[in-house]
């Protein structure tokens, strides 16, 4: 029997209606204990759907994954990495998307996680044109704290951007989709898949096609640059001339960009891995505490960073 449990069809009648994986020591429960409200996204091997625990009355988004999407696109490993990396980083970080738990009946996967009523950072700042300095101070800062937690548990995201930073009640971020997801063995600080979306992808990875927790830094690079002039920081015709520009480091930035972030991100937009600011080491003070430090954030409050009410969107 190769196939992987996960896609094997329940093998007697009290296991057809679902078998469950307890995220939280919680058995039992199905989709029968939720009633599914509404669509809240499409991917392109599920669908998120906005749902209310019947019994608690608790709304939730849960990430149903078609299994025979999944066999047919050998998918099944996205879908593992997705488990496996929000189980990993359990319910340790107000800005990480928290999977509360993970069930499956004959024909779907279902996630279900945390709910960010007020959906994508992409959807705002393609709306808003921009955001205001203050603005994408706030959510920088929300990006650094969390990327801290994740990189400090082994998980690397390695699809960072506006797209998969949702935004809660409090419109604070929340980083979800980790079907791209990595856990770094321990002693294991890189590995070697190509994954990710052109516009944020680092040189390293379109170079020698390796990835390390610095590959998140470049992304975010690329989100702050975009909070800020409203475009991407690097954007040829195609994939492939986007890909040229990375290389290049061919970016330049819109008149009136703040002086501050402007000097981050070129700290950020920096070749060498290792050398971008918060992805060194301690040793050479180049830490996440160096990128906590960094002028451009003078202003946040880190300690009270997710109690804080955000700053309006404009
Ligand atoms: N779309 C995708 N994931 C979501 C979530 N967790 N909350 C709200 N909308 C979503």
């Amino acid at each position: 029997d190769d196939e992987p449990s996960e896609l094997r069809p329940p093998t007697s009648r009290a296991q057809s209606k679902s078998r469950n994986s307890s995220v939280n020591g919680r058995i039992g429960i199905t989709a029968d204990d939720f009633e599914f409200v509404r669509t809240l996204g499409e991917g392109s091997y599920s669908t998120v759907m906005l749902a209310k625990h019947r019994t608690t009355q608790q709304e939730y988004a849960i990430k149903i994954i078609d299994k025979n999407h999944l066999r047919r696109f050998e998918k099944l490993p996205t879908a593992l990495a997705e488990k496996n990396t929000l189980v990993r980083l359990g319910a340790g970080h107000p800005g990480i998307v928290r999977l509360h738990w993970a069930f499956q009946d004959e024909w779907s996967l279902y996630f279900v996680l945390d709910l960010a009523r007020n959906g994508e950072l992409q959807s705002r700042i393609s709306r808003m044109g921009s955001l205001s300095t203050m603005c994408a101070r706030f959510y920088a800062a929300q990006i650094v704290d969390a990327l801290g937690y994740m990189h400090s548990k082994g998980v690397i995201h390695r699809d960072l951007k506006p797209e998969n930073l949702l935004l809660d009640d409090a419109y604070r971020i929340k980083i979800t989709d980790f079907g791209t997801g990595k856990i770094l063995d321990s002693g294991a600080e890189r590995t070697k898949t190509f994954v990710g979306t052109a516009q944020y992808v680092s040189p390293e990875l379109l170079e020698d096609s390796e990835t390390s927790k610095s590959s998140d830094f470049w992304a975010l690079g690329c989100i702050i640059y975009q909070m800020i002039a409203g475009r991407f920081a690097f954007q040829g015709l195609s994939e492939y001339l986007t890909w040229q520009k990375i290389k290049k480091l061919e970016y330049s930035f819109p008149d009136g960009f703040d002086e501050q972030a402007k000097d981050l991100i070129e700290r950020l937009f920096v070749r060498d891995p290792l050398q971008r600011l918060g992805a060194g080491t301690p040793e050479d003070n180049n830490d996440m505490q160096a990128l906590r430090a960094h002028p451009f954030f003078s202003s946040i409050s880190w300690s009270t960073l997710w109690t804080d009410s955000a700053p309006p969107l404009e």
